[in-house]
């Protein structure tokens, strides 16, 4: 046997934080002439493999868009029918007790039906100690909204104008205490950032592909994670 030990290719480095938009259901059912709700939950599944490789691979955050503050724009049956695919998540707590998956949700809560949100609040409890990927789903999350409710609260608690600080603003945010996302994946063929995460993407990289999310494959996220291995983070440095 040889004293060499076999030389190991260059380890990728892996994002802290990646934050995904799972956008595209619609046109994914489109395409194949059946109802936006059968993309929504082909995309529901597409989002429990992606978690739970997250999970596998050892990512510490992932952040999910599920359904925004201007989502409520939809036929009303179309925001049911997704209000349902969550619940149904929400009851089949394997999902993240059997992973180990810590869950968080951003966004205002308080005008989602009373049952989802004991729902959300036992998932987040019963996973409180789960050391895991951190995963947090986005529902009824707005970036302005919770910038003005970061402002509200930090108006409420007396604090002097000169002592405002961003750090202040960060802690007032649905995601304190945590690292903001360095990589933000947006399939589907859109460029933009629908209300995502504001002011915590300020330094994010960016990785856009025209892959509608029901057909995102962990195979995708591993090229994407190799694109922001090439990256060169400069932060306003040299
Ligand atoms: C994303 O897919 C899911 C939500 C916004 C809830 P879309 O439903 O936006 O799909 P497209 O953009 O119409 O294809
Ligand atoms: C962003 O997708 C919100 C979610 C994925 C939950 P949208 O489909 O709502 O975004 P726009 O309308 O194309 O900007
Ligand atoms: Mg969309």
């Amino acid at each position: 046997m040889s004293i060499f030990k076999k030389k190991q290719p260059a380890e990728r480095v892996l994002p802290t934080h990646i934050a995904i938009i799972m956008d595209g259901n619609g046109r994914w059912a489109k395409k194949r002439a059946l109802p936006r709700t059968a993309g929504h939950a082909a995309g529901s599944k597409t989002f429990k493999d992606i978690a739970r490789y997250c999970n596998k691979i050892g990512l510490k955050y992932l952040t999910v868009y599920a359904f925004s503050t201007e989502n409520w724009k939809r036929p009303q049956e179309e925001v049911n029918n997704i209000m349902k695919i969550f619940k149904e998540y929400l009851e089949d707590t394997k999902n993240f007790k059997d992973e180990n998956i810590k869950l968080q949700f951003i966004g205002d809560r308080t005008v989602l039906d009373p049952e989802i949100q004991r729902l959300m609040q036992q998932s987040e409890d019963d996973s409180r100690n789960a050391t895991g990927l951190h995963l947090n789903i986005a529902i009824n999350y707005g970036g302005r909204d919770e910038i003005v409710h970061a402002v509200k609260n930090i108006v409420n608690s007396g604090v002097g104008v000169d002592d405002i600080t961003e750090d202040m603003i960060s802690q007032n945010l649905y995601t304190t205490g945590q690292p903001d996302p360095d990589f933000i994946i947006r399939p589907s063929g859109e460029y933009r950032l629908s209300n995502y995460l504001i002011w915590q993407s300020a330094y994010a990289e960016y990785w856009f592909s025209d892959i509608l999310w029901p057909d995102f494959k962990t195979s995708d996220l591993d090229r994407a994670i190799d694109d922001f291995n090439k990256r060169n983070r400069r932060f306003g440095g040299v």
